[in-house]
């Protein structure tokens, strides 16, 4: 599990540079070349893979960890319920602006424009979730 945990984080962080590529690459709206539709694809894949690792960890970390944190400090217990909804928003984005930079007729710039905004928005608030999460795991290690 320590393991998976690893990988998590270090998908989570992954993820929140990745974010920024596809976020440049569609700001003017250009039709996609092979490379920015495989940087969406990998993008949308390091997203949903930090996402789905947090999933598979999450039953073990409320059986074990969850109590324990809330009793060291109520306030990292409920930010880390809070990283967990924002959690949502990061691949909520990230699939919106994957649909919108993949599906896009090749004359249509204004949804890859779109896209652009939505990835950037989905790197703000993965940049966020890291950062929670580092802190969050960092006052269960260390208080
Ligand atoms: C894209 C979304 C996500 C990102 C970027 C992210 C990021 C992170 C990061 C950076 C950490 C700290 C890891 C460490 O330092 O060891 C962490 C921890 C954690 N995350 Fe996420 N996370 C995401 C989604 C989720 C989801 C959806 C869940 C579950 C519902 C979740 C559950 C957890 C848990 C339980 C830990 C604590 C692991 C431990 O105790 O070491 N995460 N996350």
């Amino acid at each position: 599990m320590r393991l998976l945990e690893s990988m998590h984080g270090h998908m989570g962080v992954l993820a929140a540079v990745a974010l920024l590529h596809p976020a440049i690459l569609l700001r003017k709206g250009k039709a996609l070349s092979q490379r920015t539709a495989l940087s969406v694809w990998l993008t949308a894949m390091v997203v949903v893979s930090a996402f789905t690792t947090g999933l598979v960890i999450y039953p073990a970390y409320r059986q074990s960890v969850r109590a324990d944190l809330f009793a060291k400090s109520v306030t990292a217990g409920f930010l880390f319920e809070t990283k967990e909804h924002i959690a949502y928003a990061v691949v909520a984005l990230t699939l919106g602006a994957t649909v919108a930079a993949l599906a896009a007729p090749k004359e249509a710039r204004r949804p890859r424009r779109l896209a652009a905004l939505l990835f950037a928005l989905a790197a703000a608030v993965c940049l966020l979730t890291v950062g929670l999460g580092s802190y969050l795991v960092a006052v269960q290690d260390f208080s």
